[in-house]
């Protein structure tokens, strides 16, 4: 007797769709060996349906008929990869109305209105998997909800858009200018269809939202977040920092004090170029997770692209045909915002170290002048730099690093340093991120 299929329905037939359909029509045989479970692709809806495609659908299950899927009772999983957040959003509470588990790529969805989608599909009895919305084909979420399950996260630091470390280290490695390494990541395919969400650190922020939502389980938005993007980076800033031992990355941190504040911060970080993060180059991610019980994690693979991300829609189809995604969704329960809102911390209250580069006047008394600024607001001075250079308008860079201070102090400093007669430019400042280490 032929066993039944579990029949899936694919929305948005664009790069992460087509790896999809590859992967469930090319590697059924392996994955039903695996996991005794016959998959199958019977609807593909999008509204091209002309397109060339760098993979070939069975004939007639191509349409640009949404309901063909949502009526057929047939299929029990929904796929939602068309992007955005409107049009995206009412997909899927049609597909869990519908009486289908979903799962979707959509981090910029679920970072926004997750909770609601979660709430619609408990209401529903079905789930909503969202594996390939964080770090491309890295299992984190199955990390967190299953892996780490018995810890308490304390926290997380991540590298979470590809586009952004592809810029930065071949800004780093190749010397690359910022607009060519972007243009390239573009021609990969790493890039959003608006690459100003990549670069401006708004896609991080996104897969923060939702890391940050399942390890500390309280419904986090990305307006909790603190968001600054790379696209001011400078390759000299890199070289400095390089030369300071320091390797520049785009960070998503999260943390969870003592006192249950939480700290969600996306911004161009510093870090010692010892750390294991610094080694993560092109378009990798890589997460590094501290549970009270298992102390320090990492989990690392490729963050974007097709077949990467694919990967993870599928481990996602696998986990529902099997019955396993369902009985850990109805444990997904947020804390509601009006529970923590006053536990989000403000990035003035964080402590950190700084790198500051200020272009001044090659003339006596000029670090003086520096220092007493810093004094003045009691910031410890931990490094200096300055290179000789020889230019007709006597300015030069002088780089200072400091000791842990309070954001607040290192605001009205850059504040003074604006005034100053010798500070030709406004100063550069990027924070430096000490990724505590697990040792023996
Ligand atoms: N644009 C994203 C990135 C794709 O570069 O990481 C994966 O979300």
């Amino acid at each position: 007797m032929s066993e039944k299929a579990i029949k899936i329905g694919l929305v948005g037939f664009g790069t992460v769709g087509s790896g999809v359909a590859k992967i469930l029509l090319e590697d059924g045989d392996y994955i039903k060996a695996r996991t005794g479970l016959k998959l199958e692709l019977a609807r593909v809806v999008d509204i091209d349906t002309k397109k060339e495609r760098p993979v070939k659908l069975p004939a007639g299950i191509l349409t640009s008929d949404l309901n063909s899927l949502l009526n057929d009772k047939d299929i029990q999983i929904g796929i939602e990869l068309v992007g955005g957040t409107k049009i995206a959003k009412e997909i899927q509470l049609k597909m869990l109305a519908a009486g289908k588990d979903v799962v979707t790529a959509n981090k910029a969805l679920l970072a926004e209105h997750g909770n609601e989608l979660y709430t619609a599909a408990h209401k529903a009895d079905k789930c909503i998997a969202f594996e390939a919305s964080c770090a491309g084909g890295i299992p984190i979420i199955s990390a967190i909800r299953t892996g780490l399950a018995a810890n308490r996260i304390k926290a997380i630091y991540g590298i979470l858009n590809g586009t952004c470390n592809y810029i930065l280290s071949n800004m780093s490695k190749k010397d690359e200018s910022f607009r060519t390494a972007l243009k390239q990541a573009q021609d990969k395919g790493y890039a959003e269809a608006d690459p100003a969400l990549d670069i401006n650190g708004h896609d991080s922020a996104h897969k923060l939202a939702i890391l940050a939502s399942i390890s500390f389980g309280c419904e986090i938005l990305p307006s909790d977040i603190f968001v600054e993007g790379i696209e001011n980076i400078d390759i000299v800033d890199i070289r400095y920092g390089k030369e300071m031992g320091y390797t520049l990355k785009l960070l998503a941190i999260g943390q969870k004090t003592d006192d249950g504040k939480l700290f969600l911060r996306v911004h161009p970080s510093f870090i010692s170029s010892d750390n294991a993060l610094a080694r993560v180059d092109g378009p990798f991610n890589a997460i590094s997770i501290f549970g009270h019980a298992v102390g320090q994690t990492m989990f690392y693979g490729r963050g974007a692209g097709m077949m990467p991300t694919a990967s993870a829609v599928v481990a996602d189809i696998i986990e529902i045909a099997m019955g396993n995604s369902k009985k850990l969704f109805k444990h997904l329960t947020l804390e509601p915002r009006n529970k923590i809102s006053s536990s989000i911390g403000k990035i003035d209250e964080l402590a950190s170290r700084f790198y500051i580069k200020l272009k001044v006047s090659d003339k006596p008394g000029v670090f003086a002048q520096i220092c007493t600024v810093l004094a003045n607001h009691e910031i410890s001075l931990s490094g200096v730099l300055q290179h000789e250079e020889h230019n007709t308008a006597n300015v030069v860079p002088a780089i200072v690093i400091t000791h842990l201070t309070q954001q607040k102090k290192i605001t009205a400093a850059l504040a003074d340093f604006a005034k100053l007669e010798i500070v030709k430019s406004k100063p550069v400042c990027i924070r430096i991120v000490d990724i505590p280490e697990d040792s023996d």
